[in-house]
């Protein structure tokens, strides 16, 4: 595991971006699993406002980690965050968005995801492989849409999961632990002193860190990266 504190949000984002770059250029095709969420949200607009142009977008295969059972077009929608921020201002051919469909009845979209996922990334001990995997962390613990009260959906044997929000009860659509820890890298993004404590709990692994799925996030044979911002590590640095 890797992990690195910037001194804000800003320099995160400007860092991250200039790795996923980096990651495009040595690959002659990039399969990434987006997340939802604020921090990856400022990271997305980074890669837009810097690396538009310059960058061969068309090596890029775009996917989600976690989608809400919305609308393309409704304020909740991962998808309307990706597209607004980064999708709509960078040449990825559109062929190469596969969008989880938030309007769909999310049992059937679960399926026909796991399925789009088995048929467009490569296999590896017969899982979907990504080349890169982002990640989010509530102030919860949880990851994707893995919350800590049903936890027991990251352990799923499917590559996608209908998930529930454990406040709102809204439905989601998200990959399962099998896919996230078989990815070639994972980043976890997170910010805000909100994340402080679980964070410290999760990279720590004090008492009770298994019940947050955050914890469970372990790459069998990929790169682990954690990028935070002071507030987010201000856990970790105090005795
Ligand atoms: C989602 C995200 C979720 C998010 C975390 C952190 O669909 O909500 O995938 O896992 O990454 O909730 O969100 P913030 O960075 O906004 O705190």
């Amino acid at each position: 595991m890797q992990l690195t504190i910037f001194e804000s949000k800003e320099e995160l984002a400007l860092n991250f971006a200039r790795h996923f770059i980096q990651i495009i250029a040595d690959n002659n095709e990039l399969h990434v699993a987006l997340s939802g969420g604020s921090t990856p949200g400022i990271v997305f607009q980074a890669l837009a406002e810097r690396y538009a142009s310059g960058v061969d977008w068309s090596k890029v295969h775009i996917y989600w980690g976690d989608e809400r059972a919305v609308p393309p077009t409704d304020v909740e929608s991962n998808y309307k965050m990706a597209f607004e921020t980064l999708l709509g201002r960078v040449l990825v051919p559109e062929q190469q968005i596969h969008r989880i469909r938030g309007e769909e009845p999310p049992e059937e979209e679960a399926m026909r995801y796991s399925r789009v996922l088995r048929e467009n990334l490569p296999l590896t001990h017969g899982i979907p492989q990504f080349d890169l995997v982002l990640l989010g962390m509530g102030d919860d613990g949880h990851t994707a849409s893995i919350f800590p009260d049903k936890i027991k959906l990251w352990y799923a044997t499917e590559n996608c999961v209908v998930a529930r929000h454990p406040e709102s009860g809204q439905e989601r659509v998200s990959i399962t632990g099998k896919l996230i820890n078989n990815a070639r890298e994972v980043a976890f993004l997170v910010t805000g002193s909100n994340k402080a404590q679980k964070v410290r709990e999760v990279i720590r692994k004090e008492e009770g860190y298994d019940r947050y799925p955050a914890s469970l996030v372990a790459p069998h044979t990929g790169a682990l990266r954690w990028y935070l911002d002071w507030e987010a590590a201000s856990g970790l640095i105090s005795a």
